[in-house]
């Protein structure tokens, strides 16, 4: 096992009505900015149950932050934080509501030039508003992780800082049953990724990590289709079940100890960018395509993997892992997602540019061995023709 540090500061308040725990858990003589998407919330009754929890407390709110939130969006954020003199921030809504806010929370107070520089200079963050949430769709694992992603100007890109972790987190299943089927699909098959990232790369005998891993990926392909069939769509069992599975599966713990890879998603986040497709859209087509690509590198965990997930004993080496990067397209394909570019209309003229973005991002050694070069990652996005 590699040496790590472990902390995860979020507190969680997990279960139907949690939301009423935000009265307490937020300090009364706080301003509050309470920040939101496109109006699901509205609708679903959330802003409601956040509105009653906050009836003693000052607040404003901010809405409009979109899917991929953009730089140029959230900055208009900043007005009203002046203004009003906010203080603590609380994000109501999915990943792309957290990390928008964890962007705000870092760009209010930042004292260099332009926010932008936190993404793309590495310039520190070292200060930022407290800020909260309540999450509305289970995938990301943003709610207690210290990363969030933004775009601006078709660049799309991750920043991180300890000091963007939501000090806690009200996870209700109950408010994800208004969900999309597109979206519950897209939830299961980002956390069964971003599991996957983690794991599949080469053993270092981090036991309780692959365990770990193994049993949210095996309740996430057991859950995840219940939470799309007709007759266990509402059970909120099925939805308290991934809604933690997708927590888990990125708050800092399965990670710690052992190698990672992310080359999926980066290739990914060039998918979104310069093709507004779906985040967990781009990794159920990257992902088989890099199981397939680096195979040998990967040899040791796709036969464990095989194994423990699929239970595949039968056949040699080589044709368990097909068989397992079979099963692993199968699912995605009961998830409703794509799993080839073909799927969305993306043929061999694209990935030149891809590449090309991938390379000026400074996405050129991905993978758990750095190996996962420009032209590697072009024989993956060739691979997912
Ligand atoms: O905007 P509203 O009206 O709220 O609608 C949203 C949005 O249209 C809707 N929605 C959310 N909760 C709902 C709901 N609709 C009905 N009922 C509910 N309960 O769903 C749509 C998608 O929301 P979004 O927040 O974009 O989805 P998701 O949670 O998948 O977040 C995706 C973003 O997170 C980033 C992605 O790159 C992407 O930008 N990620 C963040 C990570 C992190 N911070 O650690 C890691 C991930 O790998 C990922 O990169
Ligand atoms: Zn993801």
């Amino acid at each position: 096992m590699l040496n790590f540090s472990f902390q995860n500061t979020t507190e969680i308040h997990f279960g139907e009505g949690q939301i009423k725990q935000i009265s307490k858990q937020i300090p009364k003589t706080a301003k509050v900015l309470v920040t939101y998407g496109g109006g699901s919330i509205k609708s679903n009754g959330v802003y409601d149950q956040v509105s009653e929890a906050l009836s003693d407390h000052t607040w404003f709110e901010f809405s409009g932050i979109e899917p991929n939130p953009s730089y140029d969006t959230l900055m208009k954020s900043l007005d009203i934080i002046k203004e009003q003199d906010i203080d603590f921030l609380l994000a109501v809504g999915g990943g792309s509501v957290v990390d928008g806010t964890k962007f705000i929370a870092a760009a209010a107070l930042f004292e260099g030039d332009d926010p932008w520089d936190f993404v793309t200079k590495g310039q520190p963050i070292n200060q930022a508003i407290p800020m909260a949430c309540v999450l509305t769709l289970p995938a990301t694992g943003s709610e207690s992780n210290t990363g969030g992603v933004v775009s601006r100007d078709g660049n799309k890109l991750p920043f991180f800082s300890p000091l963007v972790r939501p000090l806690f987190a009200v996870l209700d299943p109950a408010v994800t049953l208004s969900l999309s089927e597109r979206q519950v699909g897209n939830g299961v098959v980002d956390a069964f990724v971003h599991t996957i990232e983690q794991y599949l790369t080469y053993s270092v005998n981090g036991k309780v990590q692959d365990r770990f891993a193994e049993g949210l990926l095996h309740t996430l392909i057991e859950e995840g289709p219940k939470a799309l069939a007709a007759e266990t769509k509402s059970d909120l069992e099925v939805r308290a079940n991934i809604m933690w599975a997708a927590t888990m599966a990125l708050n800092g713990l399965i990670g710690a100890g052992v190698p990672q890879d992310w080359a999926t998603h980066m290739i990914g986040h060039e998918l979104t960018a310069g093709h507004g497709i779906d985040h967990a859209r781009t990794l159920s087509i990257v992902l088989p395509a890099v199981m397939k690509t680096c195979r040998e590198a990967k040899k040791e965990k796709l036969l464990q993997y095989a194994e423990r997930i699929w239970n595949i004993t039968d056949g040699d080496d080589s044709a368990k892992i097909d068989r397992a990067i079979e099963l692993t397209e199968e699912f995605f394909t009961t998830m409703k997602v794509p799993t080839r570019l073909s799927h969305v209309d993306l043929g061999e003229a694209d990935i030149d540019l891809l590449i090309e973005k991938l390379t000026q991002h400074g996405m050129v050694k991905l993978g758990e061995h750095g190996a996962v070069t420009p032209d590697v990652s072009r024989e993956i996005l060739i691979a997912a023709l």
